[in-house]
């Protein structure tokens, strides 16, 4: 890709989401930066103008605190995500006020769930050392950014696309169908 610097750093222990993030801040420095979860395949739908990154550096600009992506999840799947409660400030914006990573059904806060894109500013490096495990045992990046919603802002934005799993089979299977049929088929990929 031109105009395109790649550089990597790995996280030697599986530590969690939070911790691998930690493992980039001498890569990002004192920008802001996206996260990118590639198990999460996040598609521009024919009714969306943008892709997902695109439609969150926007709501960055006018918010600039951390952003996630959350998507509506039918009650039996809540558990597998990272799960918000927030004030909607205007139609799919809203201001975080708890997020709880993989909740019981009976404990989740909404039906709201995190999916793999956020745009994070560099103080949650700051927060995540913080952090003690969570979760199984993993530094959560879900509870790092809940002290972040509490000490300033965070916004959660209900994106517009189309999201595969591609972490499950099915998902995996349901997003190259989708691709070949809609991209391929039709030359755009
Ligand atoms: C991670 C996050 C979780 C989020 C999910 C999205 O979990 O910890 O909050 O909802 O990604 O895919 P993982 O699926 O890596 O266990």
């Amino acid at each position: 890709m031109h105009g395109c610097i790649f550089s990597f750093t790995r996280q030697a222990e599986m530590k969690g989401l939070g911790h691998a993030i930690l493992t980039g801040r001498t890569l990002t420095g004192m920008e802001p930066f996206g996260v990118v979860l590639a198990d999460d395949l996040c598609l521009q739908d024919d009714n969306s103008q943008a892709n997902v990154l695109e439609q969150m550096v926007k709501v960055f600009n006018q918010f600039r605190c951390s952003i996630v992506a959350v998507m509506e999840v039918p009650e039996d799947e809540i558990h597998k995500y990272g799960v918000i409660k927030g004030e909607e400030l205007k139609d799919g914006l809203y201001k975080v006020s708890d997020m709880v990573e993989k909740p019981n059904k009976e404990d989740a806060p909404s039906n709201l769930a995190i999916i793999g894109r956020y745009i994070l500013t560099p103080d949650i490096f700051g927060i995540i050392e913080k952090t003690p495990p969570g979760k199984g045992g993993e530094i959560q990046l879900t509870d790092a950014l809940l002290q972040q919603a509490k000490d300033g802002c965070v916004i959660a934005y209900k994106f517009k696309g189309n999201r595969y799993d591609c972490g499950s089979v099915e998902g995996f299977v349901e997003a190259t169908n989708y691709v070949y049929e809609n991209l391929y088929l039709k030359g755009k990929a």
